[in-house]
């Protein structure tokens, strides 16, 4: 009675009145699944470059991710999340976040371990067998990148299939060389002339791949890895900012550049 007469103000008065339907325990069952992989399970993020969310205001947290859903406030990752999200679980995860008590400023969550950690090792006979597709500049950062494909990716790029088990797809990661005024100099194919090797990434899938990783996230059965130039796998990488970010491409074998993989090998 009291609470249909609070919700029935809200109402007349114009006010939301999601406060009164939030479901914390399961605003806590999403966030322990998919949001603690990068903001912690209480809201303390697991890197510098994640923001914190315990404490914040419910309305502010409601607003920011109804802006990430709809796309007007723009971030790769947290579109693809946000953009999975219905008006409940949004209320539910904004109230339970809004409860947990604020952190000090260093303190650091630990990365989800079913989603830190990656099924992939270096394939140890690269380049051999690969098909160099694709190089991208990257002016920002002052390097260039090449992308490869391994037998099976070409293969079903060529027949217009889905991606599949099997495949394993490369980039090499170098600074670009630099002329007197730290400019990248260009080589004679429009493409920046590459000095050192910085690091690899890499993803791969195989059956079963995906079985720890939960929905929101899962790229079929994909996983990503990064590697040092000395073939290990990169410390302290956050599988669960990959599979975000490449997970709206489900059309696309998960791949941002299946175009040009498809145009390379189909011109052989
Ligand atoms: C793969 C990592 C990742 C996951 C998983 C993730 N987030 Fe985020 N989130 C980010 C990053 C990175 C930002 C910063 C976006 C920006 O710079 O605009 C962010 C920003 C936000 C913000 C805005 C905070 C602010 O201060 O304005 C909210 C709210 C948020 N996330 C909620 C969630 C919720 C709820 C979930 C789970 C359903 C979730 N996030 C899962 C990485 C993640
Ligand atoms: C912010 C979004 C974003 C995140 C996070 C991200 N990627 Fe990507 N990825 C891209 C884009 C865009 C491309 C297309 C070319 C490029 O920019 O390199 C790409 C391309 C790739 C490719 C080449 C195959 C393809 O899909 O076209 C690989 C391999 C790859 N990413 C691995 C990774 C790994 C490993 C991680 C995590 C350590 C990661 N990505 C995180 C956006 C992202």
């Amino acid at each position: 009675m009291r609470l249909t007469l609070l919700a029935t103000l809200c109402f007349t008065l114009g006010l939301p009145d999601l406060a009164l339907a939030a479901d914390l325990a399961a605003g806590k069952a999403k966030v322990d699944m998919v949001c603690a992989a990068c903001h912690g399970a209480n809201g303390v993020s697991v890197s510098d470059t994640i923001p914190n969310l315990a404490g914040q205001k419910t309305v502010y947290l409601e607003n920011q991710l109804k802006a990430l859903k709809d796309g007007s406030r723009k971030n790769a990752i947290m579109n693809a999340i946000a953009g999975q999200l219905s008006t409940d679980d949004i209320s539910n995860v904004a109230a339970f976040f809004a409860a947990q008590s604020g952190a000090t400023p260093t303190a650091k969550s630990a990365l989800l371990p079913n989603l830190a950690k990656s099924n992939m090792a270096f394939p140890a006979d690269f380049p051999k067998g690969y098909t160099k597709y694709h190089t991208i500049n990257f002016p920002a950062t002052k390097q260039v990148r090449y992308y490869y494909a391994n037998p099976v990716a070409v293969a079903a790029a060529k027949e217009g299939r889905e991606v599949g088990n099997g495949a394993y797809l490369m980039v090499e990661v170098y600074a670009a060389k630099l002329d007197a005024d730290k400019k990248p100099i260009m080589g004679a194919d429009g493409y920046y002339e590459a000095d050192k090797l910085l690091f690899y990434t890499a993803m791969a899938r195989e059956a079963g791949w995906g079985q720890d990783i939960p929905d929101m996230l899962r790229n079929a059965e994909w996983n990503y890895s990064a590697y040092t130039v000395a073939k290990q796998a990169r410390a302290g990488v956050n599988q669960a900012e990959c599979l975000a970010c490449h997970k709206p491409l489900d059309q696309s074998s998960y791949m941002f550049t299946i175009k040009e993989l498809t145009a390379a090998v189909k011109a052989k």
